[in-house]
């Protein structure tokens, strides 16, 4: 590994580093990717013990790229020494739920794996950190971590709807026979599920607004169940969850979040509600969102129709039931985050 000195250094943490997310992952981080080839990278994998040999694997592989910016890469099973003075976390581990689990048992074990996170991000990140939870379910376990890390500002606490963000362009793109480059200001609002809704009310193909391009009908019951569902219609055919996908999904995230998103166009992310278009303050949930200067804003005064406040709402009441359901489990303060 070399180095560029006079190029910025940033610390970051990837858990779940020996999953398959992971694998896709840290090798775009590596090779400047995600904050740009200005910046030298120090890559700290955190796995479970178990898993430490494999992600030590994945150490040996990225060594053995050679990546210019690549500073170091440590292995650790320990949250806390993993995420001291951290400048980036993304955290992807996750318990998958399992045969017979109900939603409360995947919340509580989640608990138990994102409240120490946020402990240890609590105790030794930087103040200005920024994380994103890709570990599903995603908004919740970031509602949990947020809500453990009560000395670190809400707003470095991210969600990823960016997947579903840009699954969106590609069926509007796929529809249209447009480039997706060619398409602006779609949006995802509310959690990442099925419940989650995918929003072109605002957004222009070429220029043109997509409601004059597009039936309603298709849009409404082809292309919202499409990406909403797109997480399962992928296990189903890969006998596991998307990976390379979400990986650049997150790659997508941070760079956005830390370059810029460009002027006139939007994306997707879910952050800490400050109560924005009737959301619970304190809860995660994706809006459309631009980044200015490093910090994510929710694009201000959308005009909302009957049809997106319903499914808005509905998406947002699946993520009060969540928030309730570990406000029960102790695992975040009835006061909520702050
Ligand atoms: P995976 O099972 O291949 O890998 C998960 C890894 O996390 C495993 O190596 C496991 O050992 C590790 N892990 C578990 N607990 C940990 C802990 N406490 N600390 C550190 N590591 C821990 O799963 P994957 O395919 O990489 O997916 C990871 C998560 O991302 C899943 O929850 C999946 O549902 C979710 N996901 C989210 C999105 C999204 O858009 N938000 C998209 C795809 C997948
Ligand atoms: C996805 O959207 O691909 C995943 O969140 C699906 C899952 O349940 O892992």
């Amino acid at each position: 590994m070399s180095s560029t000195a006079a190029a910025p250094v940033v610390t970051i943490t990837v858990t779940g580093a020996a999953g398959q997310i992971g694998y896709s992952l840290l090798f775009r981080i590596a090779s400047g990717d995600m904050l740009g080839e200005d910046t030298r990278v120090r890559l700290r994998l955190l796995e479970v013990p178990q898993a430490a040999k494999a992600a030590e694997g994945t150490a040996m592989e990225l060594a053995d790229c050679a990546f210019p910016r690549l500073e170091s890469i440590d292995v650790y099973d320990d949250a806390r020494a993993a995420f001291d003075g951290v400048g980036v976390a993304l955290l992807v581990g996750a318990r998958p739920r399992g045969p017979g689990m109900e939603r409360g048992d995947l919340l509580e074990a989640n608990g138990g794996i994102f409240g120490p996170q946020g402990e240890a991000i609590n105790a030794g990140a930087a103040q200005d950190v920024r994380v994103l939870v890709v570990g599903n379910p995603a908004n919740t376990n970031a509602l949990i971590v947020a809500a453990h890390a009560p000395d670190i500002p809400a707003d470095r606490f991210t969600a990823m709807t960016r997947l579903d963000h840009n699954r969106a362009l590609s069926q509007l793109a796929d529809k249209t026979g447009v480039a997706v480059t060619e398409i602006e200001r779609v949006a995802i609002w509310g959690n990442h599920s099925a419940t989650q809704y995918p929003d072109v009310c605002h957004a222009r193909i070429a220029g043109r607004p997509v409601p004059e391009l597009i039936d309603a009908h298709w849009l409404e019951h082809t292309f919202i169940p499409t990406v909403a569902k797109r997480g399962a219609a992928i296990i189903e055919a890969r006998g596991a969850s998307s990976a390379a996908s979400a990986a650049n999904a997150a790659i997508d995230h941070m760079r956005s979040w830390v370059r810029g998103t460009p002027e006139g166009d939007w994306t997707s992310a879910a952050i800490v509600s400050d109560g924005s278009y009737g959301v619970p303050e304190g809860l995660v949930c994706s809006y459309p969102v631009v980044s200015r200067d490093g910090a994510w804003q929710v694009v201000p005064d959308l005009e909302v129709n009957a049809f997106a406040r319903s499914r808005i709402d509905r998406s947002v009441a699946e993520l009060v039931e969540e928030r309730d359901a570990v406000r029960a489990l102790g695992l975040v303060r009835p006061e909520g985050i702050r």
